[in-house]
């Protein structure tokens, strides 16, 4: 249903379209002013009379839109020479001085282009999506940009790309084709980025951003996160906290080579330019080919960097990971327990394990393939995907027959885009392998990638999960993981080397694609030795993603903490594991924050702890809905304090579960003073018990008394973490 404010600020769109496009009769184009409006926000375009489109307002929306007109006559900045430093896709070679957000050569070799408005539609999809493109031409070139705004009204989302096309006489050539070209102003920019490695995944750094470009982006093909994920925030004016501060969150759905770089131009405004990374991928062009760019993702807050983080864990449930707002299984998971060194017994026993732990299935790892070059470790075999005679004479389909009659689900660990050199596939098709013919193999991981721009290659890897299927219907999760980043790269596919990026990672959708299209929902994790690879192009085909290998829950809480501004709990496969050396109550408590998996020696767990670990899947089973669909309150930043804590409160408000964690080992640290909670409703009243609790402890909680949301939103409430209670888990209902 549509609020009754939702119509009025259509309506009073349309009057606006009315009054300023004057049903496109003969009123002068400067008159034209194009907000994208949504619940919150609005980003305003106008197109100035010589019909240059540009960006004149990005921030909270005004209540009267048809004051934006008079926006950027209230700045006396130093003067625009070109009418183009905040063009809303900013071509090269002709006025423009600054970072262009498209660059070409002409097929003539002409290297100027200029876009200028031509017109504009808006589609409305649905009560809450709405896109609008606006297409732009060259006056003198018949070469033409399309731009794209799809918003996601109630979320505050927008997301945006460009479909490049030309009817000229011979190629084009385009060297730069960004995706989105946002224009901010403010008096400061703070810029909240992220680094990693392996195991050290989403290093936060935030810093002022000065005049000149700062460019985020990455060079690696593929897993192409692993130093740099594309994701950022931008805080106007100071950096903003959890709860204040205007802030905007930037996201390039490309699971590739991704280049934003941030301008802050001669006038101190912002300019953000993102898409694909052109490093070594100048792109020919034919005559009437349309070339699409990804999406850049965004939405923007002035309630700090919490509302923004809940506005878009919303949208990815509500639009874009798949099964979203479905369900998730608990498993156990082999890897840790057995690594490569397991046959068929082991499985059986595990097998057992899983069903006595009371997971939902059983995954089974690494190492299962591989005959000529078994995979007894991770020097050989991958690319031979037939199973191991030694290890699993019956194949996998008696494991999934074996885990059935356990009473438990399975599934299967996969790497299909990557080949060693010592296997069978990598012998007969060597040059499916992505490798410079002439130069000496470098390898990540021991392995190198198969060319996915070849659709041989694509045929090969769509086919190793659709056997896996068809041999096994029941067959009911698939981890898919993709551990080394692109060396060397050169396809023997390709005639042009310069569309390899672009081609290798549309090739991935292919498959993606149809592996989708024939196996809609069933459950994939996107891996990547961690999260080396996760972006919301990617999630569209995967229902989770495995955050870092790095499991040591002291270091999860703070991985899982960053991730958390940019995805939702769902979509995040912690698993309980071995790694660090807190007892198994705290590993299980930080993996129950997202989607519960475990990936221990069972069988080895003392009475207690397998006792704890069999209660707190039951307690994760109800906890879940809340877990996984509400609203995330980050109360208490380990970054700042010695406490953790993060709240999970359902859409009415009603219940929810608090996790709080010691991160400070040092004496008589604890939660001192209470936590404030957030989100709540002040006037209804609350309890809060303390669930989870190891076999035979009792709580210091006394969950008798009753707190009013707004005692509990302005005095808070103490967990009592300290160092014999570093775990906290509390479960608050309301009072009915
Ligand atoms: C990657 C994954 C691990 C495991 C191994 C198997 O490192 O992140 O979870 O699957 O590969 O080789």
């Amino acid at each position: 249903m549509k609020s009754f404010k939702q119509i009025i600020s259509k309506v009073k769109l349309l009057v606006l379209f009315i009054i300023l496009y004057g049903l496109g009769l003969g009123v002068k184009a400067q008159t034209i002013i194009i907000p994208v409006e949504t619940a919150k926000n609005a980003l305003v375009l106008q197109v100035g009379s010589n019909r240059d489109l540009n960006a004149i307002y990005f921030g909270e929306k005004l209540l009267n839109s048809a004051e934006y007109s008079q926006i950027p006559g209230t700045f006396k900045q130093t003067e625009d020479y070109t009418s183009l430093l905040n063009s809303a896709y900013t071509p090269s070679g002709s006025r423009n001085l600054m970072e262009p957000a498209i660059t070409v050569t002409h097929a003539d070799g002409n290297n100027s282009l200029d876009l200028r408005y031509v017109s504009h539609q808006i589609k409305k999809v649905d009560d809450d999506v709405s896109l609008l493109s606006i297409l732009l031409k060259d006056p003198v070139y018949n070469f033409e940009v399309t731009l794209f705004y799809k918003s996601y009204f109630k979320e505050d989302v927008i997301e945006q790309w460009t479909e490049i096309r030309h009817k000229e006489k011979g190629n084009v050539v385009l060297h730069k084709y960004a995706s989105a070209n946002l224009y901010v102003k403010a008096g400061s920019y703070w810029l909240n980025q992220y680094h990693g490695d392996w195991a050290k995944e989403m290093q936060p750094e935030e810093s002022q951003l000065t005049h000149g470009i700062k460019t985020l982006d990455t060079k690696l093909g593929t897993r192409a996160n692993l130093f740099q994920p594309s994701v950022f925030m931008i805080s106007l004016n100071q950096p903003a906290s959890e709860d204040e501060g205007s802030v905007l969150y930037g996201a390039m759905e490309w699971s590739g080579n991704f280049r934003i770089d941030l301008e802050v131009d001669y006038q101190d405004n912002l300019r953000i330019i993102a898409g694909m990374n052109n490093y070594a991928s100048p792109y020919t062009l034919k005559p009437n080919e349309t070339f699409s760019t990804p999406a850049f993702l965004y939405t923007f807050s002035d309630k700090g960097k919490g509302e923004a983080s809940r506005k878009l864990q919303s949208w990815a449930r509500n639009y874009r990971l798949l099964d979203g707002k479905g369900t998730r299984l608990t498993l156990l998971n082999n890897w840790e327990s057995t690594y490569f060194d397991f046959n068929e017994n082991k499985l059986a026993e595990l097998l057992k394990d899983t069903k006595k732990l009371g997971v939902d299935l059983f995954l089974l790892d690494d190492g299962w393939f591989g005959n000529k070059y078994p995979r007894n470790d991770d020097r050989a075999g991958l690319g031979d995907w037939q199973e191991n005679k030694s290890k699993l004479p019956n194949g996998i389909s008696s494991l999934v027959k074996e885990a059935q009659s356990n009473g438990v689900k399975f599934g299967i660990w996969i790497e299909p885009e990557m080949v060693n050199s010592k296997s069978e596939l990598y012998e007969k098709h060597p040059d499916w392998v992505i490798k410079q013919p002439l130069r000496e193999e470098h390898y990540f991981r021991n392995q190198l990638v198969l060319d996915l721009s070849n659709p041989k290659v694509q045929d090969f890897v769509y086919g190793i999960v659709d056997k896996l299927f068809m041999d096994n219907p029941n067959l009911a999760y698939i981890k898919w993981d993709c551990n080394a980043v692109i060396y060397n790269a050169y396809s023997a596919h390709l005639n042009n080397q310069s569309h390899f990026y672009i081609d290798y990672v549309k090739g991935l959708y292919k498959v993606l694609e149809r592996i989708r299209s024939k196996y809609p929902k069933v459950p994939m994790m996107l891996c990547s030795g961690g999260g080396g690879r996760v972006d919301y192009a990617a999630l569209k085909y995967f229902t989770e993603f495995w955050p870092s290998d790095n499991t040591d829950p002291l270091e999860r809480i703070f991985i899982q903490w960053e991730y958390s501004y940019f995805y939702p709990a769902i979509s995040s496969s912690n698993h309980v594991t071995d790694w660090g050396k807190q007892p198994i109550k705290f590993r299980t408590d930080v993996a129950m924050m997202g989607k519960l998996g475990f990936d221990i020696v069972v069988s080895k767990l003392n009475g207690n702890d397998l006792k704890f670990c069999q209660d707190a899947i039951q307690t994760y089973d109800v906890m879940k809905p809340v877990i996984w669909q509400g609203d995330q309150y980050r109360l208490a930043n380990p970054r700042e304090g010695s406490v953790a804590s993060v709240l999970y409160l359902n859409a009415e408000k009603s219940s929810g579960v608090i996790f709080n964690y010691l991160v400070n080992n040092r004496y008589g640290e604890g939660s001192k003073r209470p936590i404030l909670l957030k989100g709540l409703d002040a006037a209804q009243k609350y309890k809060l018990k303390e669930v989870n609790l190891y076999p035979g402890v009792n709580s210091t909680i006394d969950d008798s008394r009753i707190y009013t949301g707004d005692f509990l939103m302005k005095v808070g409430f103490n967990p009592d973490v300290n160092a014999g209670r570093t775990s906290v888990v509390l479960q608050l209902d309301e009072l009915r």
